[in-house]
């Protein structure tokens, strides 16, 4: 039974660090990695999907002053974060970020982690344009995910997906838990068909993949 995707973290937001950091492979070096990834200079970040923020623990050591905005449709996880770290420079806006306006040139850097593989290739299309907007002259985006190698394997959890919210009478628009990796060859066109310059891979342990994407 699928469940809509803000029921679905906020039953698992006490146990979700424990989870990221034992379970799903190559998330913790991959946090620790992302923060190793933000170019020293940055001031200003952007995290879609922030949940409980575990890539900004990561952030917040090397980079202790970073000014960041925070986007999440899930209060409970933000309520989290927060709990974590009550006197950062955060601002968390519990909404979805395909919504949500971002601005024009104001982020350094941006970053997701895990969120990106529950949509459809059509709406994150136009969300990376939007991001690539919102990054200055030289910005860059970091994602991490959940990616997969081959077409095979997309095309089966897109069709399960699609089989699964058909039984459930789920409606298009609405937004219900599943995972739908795309393969990295995907992802990596997606990003550049958004107008990002350059698209490189950086990390993959197991299907945990990074990419950098340069405005
Ligand atoms: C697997 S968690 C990842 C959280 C965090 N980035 C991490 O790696 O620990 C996915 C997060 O994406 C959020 N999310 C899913 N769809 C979203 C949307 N459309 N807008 C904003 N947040 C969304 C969920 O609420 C959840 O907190």
């Amino acid at each position: 039974m699928l469940e809509a995707m803000s029921d679905f973290f906020t039953a698992r937001t006490e146990m979700y660090d424990e989870h990221m950091l034992t379970e799903v492979e190559g998330c913790k070096e991959g946090y620790k990695k992302m923060a190793s990834l933000v170019p020293k200079e940055t001031e200003t970040l952007l995290d879609l999907g922030c949940g409980t923020g575990l890539e900004l623990d990561e952030i917040f050591r090397l980079y202790p002053d970073i000014k960041v905005v925070g986007i999440d449709l899930t209060q409970s996880m933000l309520d989290k974060l927060r709990q974590k770290h009550p006197t950062k420079e955060m601002r968390l806006v519990c909404g979805d970020y395909f919504q949500e306006p971002f601005g024009v040139n104001v982020f350094d850097c941006a970053v997701s982690f895990q969120t990106m593989h529950h949509f459809p290739k059509d709406k994150k299309l136009s969300l990376y344009k939007k991001l690539r907007e919102s990054l200055k002259d030289g910005g860059e985006y970091i994602e991490c995910d959940y990616m997969v190698l081959t077409q095979a394997e997309e095309d089966h959890w897109f069709s399960e997906n699609e089989r699964l919210r058909r039984e459930q009478g789920i409606v298009d628009d609405e937004f219900y838990h599943y995972d739908t990796p795309c393969t990295v060859y995907n992802q990596a066109e997606l990003l550049k068909k958004a107008g990002f310059s350059s698209v490189e891979q950086v990390f993959r342990v197991e299907n945990t993949t990074m990419l950098v994407a340069k405005k």
